[in-house]
């Protein structure tokens, strides 16, 4: 089992790290910690977490035994549009870490999920302080993964999975953790430099399909394009008009044609 004290030798990077078998949410342990004056790259771990959270005020199912909960604090020198990025970057060194303990790919769905075998193995939530000039004070990245076998609840039964329902065989979760550290250290040393865009966009499950997007009250079909360089997702739409979308929820996917076919 890691310790703080294994966490530190193994990243002496690292500013701070705390390790809890029950929270309610390492995100909202790591926003209290970043008000508290916390050092840049304190990190939060937890077996389970009674209130996870996910986007859009969502919950995240966090049983104990099974996941990895884990917020990294860091104090970005980086500019207010940079800022939402940190998430992309999270997501690719989450698909690194995984495919680096499990033989299976590991696609990105715009902007905050990573997906394996066509179904949600991992959420990342990503929140933030700003000083008043408007630049970055702290973000709190949250990243959860689904890793041993697992039984979702029925209303998530057909959209979630974990690397051991895809693997076949759970990889171990402290080996995991390491190479998720690893991985999103070695990236965010580099931010807001570093080729996580272009690898992200490697990773996109959605580009080429045909989405459905919610954005604010409304809801409307598309083609998705790309990723662009700020992290936004590009759509066309049926009239041919282009647009790029920095928030919003893509509520149904019909995926890309495979290369060649029709
Ligand atoms: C989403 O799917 O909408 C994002 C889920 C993010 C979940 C992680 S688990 C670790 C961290 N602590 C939280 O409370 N949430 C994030």
């Amino acid at each position: 089992m890691l310790t703080p004290e294994m966490l530190k030798a193994a990243f002496p990077a690292l500013g701070g790290a705390e390790i809890y078998s029950e929270i309610d949410s390492t995100n909202r342990r790591a926003l209290a910690l970043a008000k508290e004056g916390a050092p840049n790259l304190t990190v939060v771990l937890s077996d389970s977490q009674s209130r996870g959270r996910g986007r859009a005020a969502r919950s995240f199912f966090s049983p104990p035994g099974t996941g990895i909960y884990l917020t990294l604090l860091t104090r970005p020198r980086c500019s207010p549009e940079a800022f939402p990025r940190l998430t992309l970057l999270a997501a690719v060194a989450a698909a690194e870490a995984i495919e680096s303990v499990a033989d299976l790919r590991v696609g990105v769905k715009w902007v905050n999920d990573l997906w394996i075998g066509g179904r949600k193995a991992v959420g990342i939530l990503t929140e933030g302080g700003f000083l008043p000039d408007g630049t970055p004070d702290y973000a709190v990245i949250g990243i959860g993964i689904n890793v041993g076998k697992m039984h979702f609840p029925p209303e998530l039964a057909s959209i979630a999975t974990s690397v051991a329902n895809e693997a076949g065989v759970a990889p171990d979760r402290d080996a995991l953790t390491l190479a998720l550290l690893s991985r999103l250290l070695a990236r965010l040393s580099d931010f807001p430099g570093g080729d996580y865009l272009d690898a992200y966009r490697a990773r996109s499950i959605l580009t080429g399909a045909d989405v459905e997007v919610g954005r604010g009250d409304e809801t409307f079909f598309a083609r998705v394009t790309g990723i662009g360089d700020g992290g936004e997702l590009l759509l066309r739409l049926p009239s041919g008009v282009s647009l790029s979308l920095s928030s919003g929820e893509i509520i149904h996917v019909t995926p890309a044609a495979p290369r060649g076919a029709g």
